[in-house]
């Protein structure tokens, strides 16, 4: 599935370590919301990259191995919406699961980690 958000992935957006978690109620992008501690941020789109990474610049500990939708270590269960898949995984995706390594969120998420 193509997406329709004008994004960017580059490799080297990985020095981006300041904490942002943004409060609730901007008005830009997607709410990504996790289940498990109640934090939620903005995806906003352009320059966030795949949602693993997204997750990554927040300190949201995530497994992952392959990074390329090869692996599934990042497989993790999707609550609420969804998301958009970068490149077709290879590595098996259940009902209800997502790969946060190739994916970026169609709208507002919410994630059971
Ligand atoms: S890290 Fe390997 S499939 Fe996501």
């Amino acid at each position: 599935m193509e997406s329709s958000l004008k994004i960017s992935v580059s490799a080297d957006d990985t020095g981006d370590r300041q904490k942002r978690e943004e409060p609730a109620g901007m008005d830009e992008g997607y709410r990504v919301g996790l289940a498990a501690s109640g934090r939620e941020f903005r995806y906003s789109g352009e320059g966030e990259g795949t949602l693993l990474r997204f997750l990554e610049r927040r300190h949201v500990a995530i497994e992952y191995q392959c990074r390329s939708g090869y692996c599934g270590a990042c497989r993790c269960r999707l609550a609420k919406g969804v998301v958009a898949y970068l490149t077709k995984p290879l590595a098996f995706v259940g009902e209800g699961n997502i790969l946060p390594c190739c994916c970026i969120p169609a709208g507002d998420i919410e994630l059971d980690i």
